[in-house]
């Protein structure tokens, strides 16, 4: 689809504050979805009081900013989310300009399709032996917590493929506990991100306290590193004996911001996102039917899942790709405009926050049928070309396109047949969660499940 052709330059339309905040703060999805469905083609100015961005919704537009004029929207500038993203993963990948550059070109051989490819049986033995912790609260009726148990087998796959197996799966799991603690404490912050860091806000001592004991798990591994080249090839490794454009070793800060940044990313957008899977199953029969039957035919009883059988999961892909449209993790791409710009024909200001949301451009009805309905149909290989590359962009694009896509591409799958070829579930408490806004699109409430053995050889 082409962007729609405006005559003149215009300001763009402005949602006003006493409309809008209500309606945002009692359902700020639903409220967003709603204004870009009532706006096509239109730029919408947020009136939210002291801050007012713009909701950058429609494909061609969220084009213009990834990609056609990226270098005038940065995450550098006061946007409310990376101002918070910094005080975790301080100057590396997640961040902006040279260090984001040099950070992002030593990071990428690490994350290509073929070195991933090559860590497949390994990735599958480490998700494998994670999930057969579940064994036990299987045989005793024990409920388990959808994300707390995600979040464990995705600690260990990570540490096992980009971290050598260098750090305890235990310590991974402090550190998305301490994450957890983070998105929490910058609440108050993302609420107010015109005001400076000297103005003490509630939250602040637990996050500084929470970036401390991830420091107290992760610095001792980066400084071991660095002392000493253990000629490995993981992320750890590589990062320790890793050189700045002068030729310097890099300094143990730059290690560190890079070290969490993947770890942050890597753990967190993928547990909240698959974390949503357990209920829709239970409100979808007929998705959870098709799923199962794929599972059973492709793996079998215990199998640690290989490569071909991964090949042959195209159900399970289908149900992960809308699971990603649905639910995308990074529900919020903000930027800041540098300098003046026209977005389809509307006017932006320098130094306006530019809101992208995944999430409200892939429920839009002009580019997506029925988009409240979870159908993984849309994925299917021979479904209809999608009108515009950005109407699905879950996981950005330009030169920020993420990173660990193509790791998530292949971890999912792997996760979701491991445990749904050995379990069969059970949600304590029926129904959907409502969402929890914070950086990442997460289930408000706690998901328990309450698992049964299903074809386990070793306990039939
Ligand atoms: C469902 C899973 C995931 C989703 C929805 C997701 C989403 C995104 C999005 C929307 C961006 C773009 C941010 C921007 O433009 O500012 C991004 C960037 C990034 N993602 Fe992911 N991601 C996922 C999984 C992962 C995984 C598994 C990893 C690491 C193993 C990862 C690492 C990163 C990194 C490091 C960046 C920053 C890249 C850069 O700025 O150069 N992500 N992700």
């Amino acid at each position: 689809m082409t962007e729609p052709s405006i005559p003149t330059r215009r300001d763009p339309y402005v949602a006003g504050l006493r409309r809008v905040l209500p309606a945002l703060l009692r359902d700020p999805l639903g409220t967003l979805v709603g204004l870009a469905d009532a706006s096509p083609g239109q730029v919408v100015r947020l009136n939210l009081g002291t801050i007012r961005p713009y909701l950058v919704v429609e494909p061609a537009h969220v084009q213009h900013v990834l990609r056609d004029n990226a270098a005038n929207y940065t995450r550098a500038g006061d946007s409310m989310m990376w101002k918070s993203v910094k005080k975790l993963g301080g100057d590396g990948i997640l961040a902006e300009g040279p260090q984001w550059e040099a950070s992002r070109r030593r990071l990428q051989p690490h994350f290509t399709a073929k070195r991933i490819d090559a860590v497949v049986d390994g990735l599958s033995q480490a998700i494998s032996d994670a999930v057969d912790e579940l064994n036990v609260p299987a045989r005793t009726g024990e409920p388990v917590d959808a994300a707390s148990e995600i979040s464990r087998i995705i600690c260990q796959a990570v540490i096992g493929v980009f971290f050598g197996n260098k750090i305890p799966v235990t310590d991974g799991v402090r550190i998305v506990t301490e994450q957890d603690t983070v998105a929490t404490a910058l609440r108050f912050r993302l609420l107010t991100p015109f005001l400076p860091d000297a103005v003490p806000m509630p939250g602040d001592r637990a996050l500084r306290r929470a970036v401390q004991n991830i420091d107290d798990i992760l610095l001792p591994l980066v400084r071991a590193e660095r002392a000493h080249d253990d000629g490995g090839d993981d992320i750890v490794a590589s990062l320790g004996r890793g050189r700045d454009e002068h030729g310097h070793k890099l300094d143990e800060q730059r290690v560190r911001d890079d070290l969490v940044s993947i770890f942050v990313t890597a753990t967190e957008t993928t547990y909240t996102v698959l974390t949503w899977l357990f209920p829709l199953l239970e409100q979808l029969p007929d998705v959870a039917e098709r799923l199962y039957a794929e599972i059973d035919r492709v793996v079998g009883p215990g199998d640690v899942i290989n490569r071909e059988q991964l090949g042959e999961l195209r159900y399970t892909r289908m149900v992960l790709d809308e699971l990603v449209r649905a639910y995308p993790s990074g529900w919020l791409v903000p930027r800041t405009a540098i300098a003046d710009d026209v977005i389809g024909g509307t006017r932006v200001k320098a130094g306006g926050t530019i809101v992208l949301s995944p999430y409200v451009t892939q429920r839009l009805a002009r580019f997506w049928d029925r988009p409240a309905v979870f159908d993984p149909e849309r994925f299917a290989p021979d479904a209809p070309r999608r009108a515009h590359r950005y109407a699905y962009y879950p996981f950005g694009g330009g030169a920020h396109q993420c990173i660990g896509q193509y790791f998530f591409q292949v971890e999912a799958p792997l996760i979701v047949a491991t445990l749904l070829s050995r379990f069969r579930y059970r949600l304590c408490t029926p129904g959907m969660p409502s969402p929890r806004l914070a950086a990442s699109l997460r289930p408000r409430e706690r998901v328990p499940l309450l698992l049964t053995p299903h074809r386990q050889p070793a306990l039939a």
